[in-house]
C-alpha cells in the first residue's frame, strides 16, 4: 500500500525521486518502458452496463441480428459527461500520477462522456482465417484531431481508454506500438513550428505545399510504422478497466474477428501548461515527461514553439453532431414505446 494521505509523496526511483500522490508506483518501471499502465476495475461492471444500456437504439442497430451491423466501427457523440473523481476515482489518482499532481490537469477537462467507438466487425473478418500483420492495419495515428501538434501539447496530455466491455485477443482491442513514443518525440522535437493532423499524418503547420505529401517535413504514420515499428500489443480488457497511455502512443483499431460488440471511449486530458522538458528541479517531471525525455534520450531538453497554438475543428465534430441529432431521435421514439408500454400494462 502507497502512503495516498499527504501530497506529494515522492517515490524513490532508480535513484531518483518520482512525485506520487497515489497508486500506481509499481507500474513505474511498465510505463517508463512501455508508455501505458492498466488500472483494473477503476469503474464497476454495473456502471459500464447502465452507461452502454441504449447504445444499441442509438446506433439503429439490433444487437441480436448481425445484418443490422452496417458498420465495422463508429465514433458516437456525447450526450452526457461526469467528472473523472467521481466516475473512476482510482483512475483520475493514476492520470495524476502521471501527469505530475491535479494542479497541473485543468479539471473542467476531466470528464468522460458517452461518446462510445464500437467496433462490431465484418462478416469478412468472422469468415477469415488469417489475422492481418499489425504494420497493415490501416488506422495508425495519435490522438488529437482538434490541435496543432507540439512536441509539447498540454491539449491531449493523455491517451485515456475506459472499457466498458469484454475484449477478448481478436476482439477488436486497440493496437499500439510503444517504439512510436520514440519516433514522435524525435520528430515533434525537429518541428518547433507545430504540425498538423492531416488524416493519418502531420505535416508542418507553415507548409505552402499544394500536396502535403510533397513537403520534406510530413510524417505519415502508416508508412513509419511499416518502416520502424516492430513491437505491438493489442489492448484487451473487462468492463471497468482503464488504459492509460503517453499521449505520442501510436494506436490503430484491430480487426474485431470475434465479432463481440467492443466498446470504448477515448477522452482526452488537458494540462494546465504545456509539459515542461526542462525544469530546475527534475524532481518536478512529471512521469510523461520523464517517459519523453527518455525517447528523446536526454536528461534536459528547452522547447519553445515558433507559432501560436491554435484549435482547429475536425470533420468529427460536423459529422458528430448530426449523429447526435439522429441518435436523439431514435432515443425520443424509444422513451415514446416505453411510455405507451407502461400505460398498457397498467391499464
Ligand atoms: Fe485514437
Amino acid at each position: 500500500m502507497w502512503p495516498c494521505g499527504s501530497h506529494p509523496y515522492y517515490y524513490p526511483h532508480h535513484g531518483e525521486k518520482i512525485r506520487m500522490s497515489y497508486t500506481i508506483a509499481e507500474q513505474v518501471d511498465h510505463f517508463m518502458e512501455l508508455g501505458y499502465v492498466v488500472i483494473k476495475n477503476a469503474f464497476p461492471r454495473e456502471d459500464a452496463e447502465e452507461w452502454t444500456k441504449d447504445v444499441w437504439h442509438r446506433l439503429g442497430m439490433d444487437p441480436n441480428n448481425k445484418s443490422t451491423w452496417t458498420q465495422e466501427r463508429t465514433n458516437m457523440p456525447a450526450h452526457r459527461r461526469e467528472k473523472v473523481s467521481v466516475l473512476a476515482p482510482k483512475a483520475w489518482a493514476a492520470i495524476q500520477d502521471l501527469l505530475g499532481g491535479k494542479e497541473r490537469i485543468k479539471e473542467d477537462s476531466a470528464t468522460w462522456g458517452d461518446s462510445f467507438i464500437v467496433n462490431v466487425g465484418t462478416n469478412q473478418l468472422e469468415n477469415a482465417t488469417t489475422t492481418i500483420d499489425p504494420r497493415d492495419l490501416d488506422n495508425w495515428h495519435v490522438d488529437g484531431d482538434f490541435f496543432v501538434h507540439y512536441l509539447d501539447s498540454p491539449e491531449q496530455a493523455l491517451l485515456v481508454i475506459p472499457i466498458y466491455t469484454d475484449i477478448k485477443p481478436r476482439g477488436g482491442g486497440t493496437m499500439i506500438c510503444p517504439q512510436g513514443i520514440d519516433l514522435l518525440a524525435n520528430y515533434l522535437a525537429k518541428h518547433p513550428e507545430g504540425v498538423l493532423p492531416t488524416g493519418l499524418s502531420f505535416t508542418p503547420s507553415t507548409s505552402k505545399y499544394e500536396k502535403n505529401e510533397d513537403h520534406p517535413g510530413y510524417w505519415s504514420h502508416l508508412k513509419e510504422v511499416k518502416r520502424q515499428c516492430t513491437n505491438f500489443i493489442e489492448m484487451t480488457g473487462e468492463p471497468g478497466d482503464v488504459v492509460l497511455m503517453h499521449p505520442l502512443m501510436l494506436h490503430s483499431a484491430a480487426k474485431n474477428y470475434l465479432r463481440i460488440p467492443r466498446i470504448i471511449t477515448n477522452p482526452p486530458v488537458f494540462l494546465k501548461e504545456p509539459f515542461n522538458f526542462d525544469r530546475e528541479n527534475p524532481e518536478e517531471y512529471s512521469l510523461v515527461e520523464r517517459k519523453t525525455l527518455k525517447a528523446l534520450g536526454v536528461e534536459r531538453f528547452p522547447f519553445k514553439p515558433t507559432t501560436e497554438r491554435r484549435f482547429i475543428t475536425p470533420a468529427r465534430v460536423l459529422r458528430q453532431q448530426k449523429m447526435l441529432e439522429e441518435e436523439k431521435k431514435r432515443l425520443e421514439a424509444l422513451r415514446a414505446a416505453q411510455a405507451n408500454a407502461d400505460v398498457a400494462v397498467s391499464a
